[in-house]
């Protein structure tokens, strides 16, 4: 039967509602606006999404706006554990260098610059751990100077945002890397921790049955002129939730394994006994086209 002159078939209100967008002044947000429309609307169409249903959802967003800070973004979050931002990580990676991971929200721009080989730990207490390696392009060639900023929870499993207790600049730092592409650094062993779930998106989270935990982590961020920047974590292999991350950030090229370690010079110079615990790990960089 066609469709009434008075209504709308559903079609043409995709059809006019994508072509709203086609005049976009920046043509690529016009075209990503437009898909965006196409998939909504084929999800609104497939799920057959009732006025209650559409009206829960606008509450839902309500209430994550009314969260939302300068410190804490409810909208990341619900990006985290929808899988989007792990998708967006898939999708606008370069082939060929270490897997980029989600950024998550503790990331701290104003991080004190710390000289490669520093001790991050400062008397805290955690298992220390000897993090090193290089920075390398695809064809194994160190990049000289290149830089880390580093970042990762204390033994309690709280990030300094979430613990007046910590210095701000509490374990965390960048450091530029030497000639040969190397860095190292003294730290502890992360803990896993569960996203904040005093929102709408712990909400969603309880009502879905689903896993709060993250599995441990560091946080690293990887720069070089003329490369593209890298943001991604690594996961210390057999931690708790390694399989069942909440915010789906594991890839299996970033699980590293924290082993004993001999070294007496090292040792020495941070003041531990050996066998001390190590991680090393090389991240690769894909020059910028
Ligand atoms: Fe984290």
């Amino acid at each position: 039967m066609p469709a009434s002159p008075n209504h709308l078939s559903d079609s043409q209100v995709t059809v006019d509602a994508i072509e709203s967008f086609a005049h976009a002044t920046d043509p690529r947000m016009g075209h990503v606006m437009g898909l965006l429309v196409k998939h909504l609307h084929a999800f609104v169409a497939e799920s057959h999404l009732t006025k209650a249903e559409w009206l829960k959802g606008l509450e839902f967003l309500t209430a994550a706006a009314k969260i939302t800070t300068d410190e804490r973004n409810e909208f990341s979050l619900f990006s985290d554990v929808m899988g989007i931002s792990s998708m967006v990580d898939v999708v606008s990676q370069p082939p060929g260098g270490t897997p980029s991971s989600v950024l998550g929200p503790f990331h701290n721009h104003d991080s004190n610059v710390r000289a490669n080989g520093c001790d991050l730990t400062d008397g805290q207490a955690g298992e220390r751990v000897w993090l090193h390696g290089r920075v390398l392009d695809v064809h194994q060639n160190p990049i000289a100077h290149a830089q880390i900023d580093f970042w990762q929870n204390a033994d309690n499993g709280l990030y300094p945002a979430q613990d007046s207790a910590q210095d701000p600049q509490n374990l965390r730092c960048k450091l530029v890397c030497d000639e040969k592409g190397e860095f190292n650094l003294l730290t502890i062993r992360p803990h896993p921790y569960t996203v904040p779930t005093d929102g709408p998106v712990g909400a969603l989270l309880a009502a879905s049955n689903r896993n709060i935990w993250r599995p441990a982590h560091y946080h690293v961020i990887v720069s070089a002129p003329g490369y593209v920047g890298l943001v991604t974590e690594l996961f210390p292999a057999g931690s708790d939730y390694i399989d069942n991350d909440t915010v789906f950030g594991v890839r299996p090229g970033l699980i590293v394994d924290v082993k004993p370690c001999q070294d007496s010079e090292v040792a020495n110079r941070f003041g531990l006994t050996t066998p001390f615990k190590q991680v090393a790990f090389d991240f690769c960089l894909v020059k910028q086209a």
